[in-house]
């Protein structure tokens, strides 16, 4: 079997293929996709596994029924992200002149799919001795009911539609179509969850001609300051199928632009993403219309050590103010190459004057990441429990010795100079 590389014709669509855990058994692939647009954000995701069955009639008797999985080998010619006019399509062919297209549509918050399945009952390892010969296309709707926009529809379950004599299962689905700015979302809508009802559709479509998308600040902003710390979130970059970047941390600006404003990421609501590179890598969260982006980098002088050597702060607290700092000439989290970086007290990273970060429970690791695992851990230098107090328990037994030391030369020469003046 050849193994497919990510490949990008047109430099439009990057898509992978993902063999799973467990093909021992079954030669059952995922499919694994992401469509990007020409400026390379993505704006479909989708993962999942299917099997198609269909029935023909023979030339013999009757009918007969055949079953496959989609096969490795698969192009992707024909998938873009749309225009203005046309949503998202992801085409997919295979074999002798089959092909599966799904095109998505957009309502006002929620968006579906329509598929178009076209197979060849010419090609004879499928269709043996079929009595039609030729191109069959069949279309259906899916996901079978609309789903809420900016939200990945998940399904683990075998999921299917059947129309005329073709059945299709899906199972172990992640889709998201029309993502915002490309980021997936962390909120899922669920295969068994009853949608909304569309009774609700006109509460949040008002401005729908703003230059603004963005309808999620449509709920107060938080100017005030939150008391509590923020929570601890999860974060990793995928590069193809594997994880490039990993993170774990609790994230908190602190703002005194002018009036001061503490924001607390919140991990159910953040997306990461970013890029994996061999001599830098790029770390975005985004939690609403809030964004930090940290690049990390290998030092010049010694590619031995990373450091975070950029980071920018974009806030925007309504649509007509927007706060950004940036920096491109930070110094933080010095660490060697091969391992992550780790500091469990508060730190506060200064970014720009009147724009700090306060990072708790930090653990990252930007490079040479390993079958989705941190490596071995630098702590930060100042950790109270891991350096600080050796050091003092260190300094305070070398006081010790000194004085114990003092102690004996002085008596030792006082001793001395008393026996002189005996003689
Ligand atoms: C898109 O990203 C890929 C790698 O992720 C890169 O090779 C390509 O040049 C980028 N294309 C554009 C138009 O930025
Ligand atoms: C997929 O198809 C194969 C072969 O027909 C079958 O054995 C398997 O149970 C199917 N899996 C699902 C989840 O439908
Ligand atoms: C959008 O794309 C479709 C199909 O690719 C094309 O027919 C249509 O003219 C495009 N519309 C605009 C406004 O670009
Ligand atoms: C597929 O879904 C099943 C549950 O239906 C789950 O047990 C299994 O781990 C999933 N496999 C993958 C590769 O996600
Ligand atoms: C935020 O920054 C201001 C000004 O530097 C400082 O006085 C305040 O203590 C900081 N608050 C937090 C929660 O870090
Ligand atoms: C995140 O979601 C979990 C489970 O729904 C909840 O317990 C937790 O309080 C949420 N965290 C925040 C910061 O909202
Ligand atoms: C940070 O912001 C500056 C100014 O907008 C921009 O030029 C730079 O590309 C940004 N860096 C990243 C990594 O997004
Ligand atoms: C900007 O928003 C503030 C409230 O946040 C409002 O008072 C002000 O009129 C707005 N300015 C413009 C130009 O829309
Ligand atoms: C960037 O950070 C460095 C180091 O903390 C600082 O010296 C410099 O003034 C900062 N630059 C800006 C534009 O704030």
């Amino acid at each position: 079997m050849k193994t497919r590389c990510p490949a990008a014709p047109l430099g439009l669509v990057l898509f992978g293929l993902l063999l799973l855990d467990g093909s021992v058994l079954f030669q059952t692939y995922a499919v694994d996709v992401e469509v990007k647009d020409a400026s390379n954000i993505t704006c479909l995701y989708a993962k999942w596994m299917m099997n198609i069955s269909i029935t023909y009639e023979s030339e013999s008797n009757g009918f007969k029924k055949t079953a496959f999985t989609l096969p490795e080998q698969l192009t992707y010619d024909g998938s873009s992200c749309g225009n203005d006019t046309k949503g998202p399509v992801l085409a997919i062919e295979f074999g002798k002149d089959h092909s599966w297209v799904i095109s998505f549509t957009k309502t006002a918050d929620t968006y579906q799919g329509s598929i178009s399945f076209t197979y060849n009952t010419n090609d004879t390892e499928l269709f043996p001795d079929a009595k039609k010969k030729g191109l069959i296309t069949i279309s259906a709707n899916y996901p079978e009911r609309p789903v809420q926009l900016n939200t990945v529809f998940s399904c683990n379950d075998v999921d299917f539609i059947e129309d005329d004599n073709v059945r299709q299962d899906f199972w172990n689905v992640s889709l998201q179509v029309f993502l915002e700015d490309g980021f997936r979302s962390s909120n899922k809508t669920l295969c068994d969850q009853v949608t909304v009802p569309t009774a609700t559709v006109p509460t949040t479509t008002v401005p729908s001609t703003t230059t603004e998308p963005n309808d999620t600040t449509s709920s107060p902003s938080p100017t005030l300051p939150p008391e509590e710390n923020p929570a601890t979130g999860k974060y990793s970059v995928v590069n193809g199928t594997a994880a490039c970047l990993l993170a774990t941390m609790a994230l908190q600006l602190n703002i005194s632009q002018k009036e001061p404003l503490i924001i607390n990421f919140n991990p159910n609501t953040t997306s990461a993403r970013g890029s994996c590179g061999a001599t830098s890598a790029v770390l975005e969260l985004k939690d609403k219309n809030n964004r930090v982006v940290f690049v990390f980098a290998a030092r010049a002088q010694n590619a031995e050590r990373y450091y975070l050597r950029e980071v920018n702060i974009t806030v925007a607290e309504s649509t007509n103010e927007t706060l950004f700092a940036g920096n491109r000439s930070l110094n933080y989290w010095d660490t060697s190459r091969g391992s992550s970086y780790m500091c469990r007290r508060e730190e506060t990273l200064v970014v720009a004057p009147g724009y700090k970060i306060n990072i708790f429970d930090l653990k990252i690791q930007p490079f040479d990441v390993e079958d989705g695992q941190f490596s071995q851990a630098e702590d930060c230098i100042f950790d109270v429990d891991n350096f600080f107090v050796p050091i003092m328990v260190g300094a305070a037994l070398a006081g010790l010795v000194f004085l114990v030391l003092m102690a004996y030369f002085v008596g030792r020469k006082t001793h001395r100079n008393a026996g002189y003046e005996q003689f």
